[in-house]
């Protein structure tokens, strides 16, 4: 039986929240207190979150849905404002805008003891209290600014903004500015300040795992393929103590085989890494590229962890920045005093502004505190609660798209709402959050007690797939091309890959999508990564299945393959 659902947010998790119900038959409705759809990536000059400038750092491939591949052809990444025209074309295409009320501010939700949901809404025409059978929360892990307190900041004279009010150069020309924190925003903003101050600040208070957006002309982000992350994680991607065990079984039974994967990576960072650091025509550039190699290794270094320990900053022109002598960086601040900042090596500066890229706070202030901080189900759904309130979008990949992982969420709550597919029990969706909750204390080390909604892309993808049964198996997988095949495995991690069988299959769009995709590993990548998948797989079943590979697909036919058309 269809149920009306509302949808709080019309940014990308609320847009494809509304088609995924509609898929099912179900009657959405979507608030959005904003005056237009696009959630963050929406432009205002009061009331937005993104800078004119600012440039998506997943690519199109990576960040599109999984039904509707962004411009065909275009591998570079989407301004803001490109992407948001993406969404209203998906909107166009599937009748979606009919369902969202915008300028409409969702108020309280709450829970009617017979188990139906009130949702109290504010517009020009005022208060609305309305009735729905289920409720979808999809306002954004982004909209609240975190803006931290620190010693003697009431005493500080000069202005200071959240990077969520920075716009545009002219509010930085000739003035000394201090930029604090290195997440995606602090690089973002470092060197588009440092282009354009008078002298430029950056204050870390810990190093960052930092890699460029583009690698070899290409989106680094397209790297981000099954290949790569087939291997079990503790084989070469992280150094929790408590993996040694099974490190020390991997190399002692593959020693030749390690010595191979260790030469190819050898040669690999050489004509691939080094030679391209050092084509460029004039001796400056090339300097200034060794320099940002070197500082950009010392920054991962006082992270804590490897890159796969914590969340990755996808752009290293803030560290350029620092190489080429246009910023300073500085360590983390102590006390503010007067016009003065001081930071924790006792040097101290003097900025006409601060811009604190400190990230956002988690926050649904019109949803029940204890409902909304508890932890969820796969970051969906409250253990006791269930299926009637879905949290769709309050996840972050340490590296990848969060709008593919929604609509993942999406395909899951609309299912769920039809009963096609059903949560499992408390203790057993408890059980989950525990799981996850253990594995990320020593997965994210580096991140120290921040952002609990962390994940880790592809098996947090493949998990939730799994519970749509939208996860091909290797049957599905074999019966395809070989061209297809070497995709599937070498190629950027698609969200199409999620269409090739089970519900609403739509195998033709995610054939074309992952055919036209490019491998983008070099070839000696391509074969060590291929090498460690083949030994991990060999160890788990010569081992057992504390060995397993990260990824993996089923060696039979999916459940719902009876479906593909
Ligand atoms: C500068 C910047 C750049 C980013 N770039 C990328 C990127 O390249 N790739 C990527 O994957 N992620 C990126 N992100 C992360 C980005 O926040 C998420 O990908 C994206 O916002 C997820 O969409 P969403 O719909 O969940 O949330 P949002 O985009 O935040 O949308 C939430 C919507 O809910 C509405 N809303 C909130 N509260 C209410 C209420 N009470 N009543 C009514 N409406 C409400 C808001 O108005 C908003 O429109 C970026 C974030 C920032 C800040
Ligand atoms: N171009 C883009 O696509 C783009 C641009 C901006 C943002 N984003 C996305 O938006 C999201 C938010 O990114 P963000 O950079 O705004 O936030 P973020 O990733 O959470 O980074 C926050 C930064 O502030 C620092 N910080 C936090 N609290 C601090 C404190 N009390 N004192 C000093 N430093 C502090 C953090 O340091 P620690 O690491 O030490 O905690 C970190 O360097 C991410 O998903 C990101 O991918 C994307």
């Amino acid at each position: 039986m269809p149920k009306r659902v509302a949808v709080v947010g019309a940014g990308p998790s609320g847009l494809v929240t509304v088609k995924e119900l509609l898929d099912e038959g179900h009657e959405p409705t979507c608030f959005d207190r904003a005056p237009d759809l696009g959630g963050v990536f929406r432009f205002g000059e009061l009331d937005g979150v993104v800078w004119k400038s600012c440039r998506l750092t997943s690519s199109p491939l990576l960040t599109s849905f999984s039904d509707f591949p962004a411009v065909p052809h275009q591998l570079m990444h989407l301004s803001a404002a490109e992407y948001v025209e993406y969404l209203g074309r998906y909107c166009d295409v599937f009748d979606l805008r009919r369902h969202i009320r915008f300028e409409t501010s969702v108020e309280a939700v709450r829970r009617d003891p017979n188990g139906t949901w009130l949702v109290c809404t504010r517009d020009a025409s005022g208060t609305h209290d309305l009735r729905f059978d289920a409720v979808a929360i999809c306002s954004g892990l982004h909209q609240h600014p975190h803006v931290p307190t620190f010693p003697g900041k009431e005493t500080y004279t000069g202005t200071v903004l959240h990077s969520a009010q920075y716009r545009r150069p002219s509010q930085v020309a000739g003035k000394r500015v201090l930029v604090v924190g290195a997440g995606e925003s602090g690089a973002d903003v470092t060197a588009e300040v440092a282009a354009h101050a008078a002298e430029t600040v950056l204050s870390l208070r810990r190093g960052v795992a930092v890699q460029a957006r583009v690698e070899l002309g290409k989106p680094r982000d397209l790297q981000t393929s099954r290949l790569m992350n087939s291997a079990a994680h503790w084989v070469s991607q992280t150094r929790n103590p408590a993996d040694d065990h099974k490190r020390r079984v991997y190399r002692r039974t593959f020693l030749p085989f390690l010595l191979v994967d260790k030469g190819l990576q050898q040669i690999s960072r050489f004509f691939f890494n080094f030679l391209p650091m050092l084509c460029a025509a004039d001796l400056g550039v090339i300097r200034a590229n060794v320099r940002t190699r070197k500082l950009s290794a010392r920054l991962l270094q006082e992270s804590g962890g490897t890159f796969n320990e914590q969340f990755g900053t996808k752009d290293d022109r803030f560290v350029r920045a620092i190489a080429t002598g246009r910023c300073r960086r500085v360590p983390g601040i102590t006390r503010f005093e007067g016009t003065r900042v001081v930071f924790d090596d006792g040097s101290s500066f003097t900025p006409d502004l601060v811009i604190l890229c400190t990230g956002f706070e988690t926050r649904t202030p019109f949803v029940d505190e204890t409902l909304a901080m508890a932890p969820r189900f796969l970051h969906t759904f409250h253990t006791e609660i269930g299926s009637s309130l879905g949290f769709i979008g309050f996840v972050r990949p340490a590296f990848g798209a969060i709008p593919p992982l929604a609509e993942l969420q999406a395909r899951w709550f609309a299912l769920i709402q039809s009963g096609r597919v059903a949560l499992p029990s408390q203790a057993e969706m408890q059980r989950s959050i525990d799981d996850w909750r253990r594995f990320r204390a020593h997965f994210f080390r580096a991140v120290k007690g921040r952002l609990d909604h962390l994940v880790e892309y592809t098996p947090f993808c493949d998990e939730l797939a799994e519970r749509i049964g939208c996860k091909p198996a290797w049957s599905d997988i074999r019966r395809e091309s070989r061209r297809f095949q070497r995709k599937f495995m070498a190629g950027p991690f698609v969200a199409a890959q999620y269409r090739l069988v089970g519900p609403h299959a739509k195998p033709e769009i995610a054939r074309a999508v992952i055919e036209s995709a490019p491998v983008v590993h070099p070839l000696p990548d391509r074969l060590y990564l291929h090498l460690r998948w083949k030994l991990s797989r060999m160890l788990c079943r010569l081992r057992g299945p504390e060995f397993a590979p990260k990824l993996e697909l089923a060696g039979h036919d999916s459940r719902w393959s009876a479906s593909r058309s």
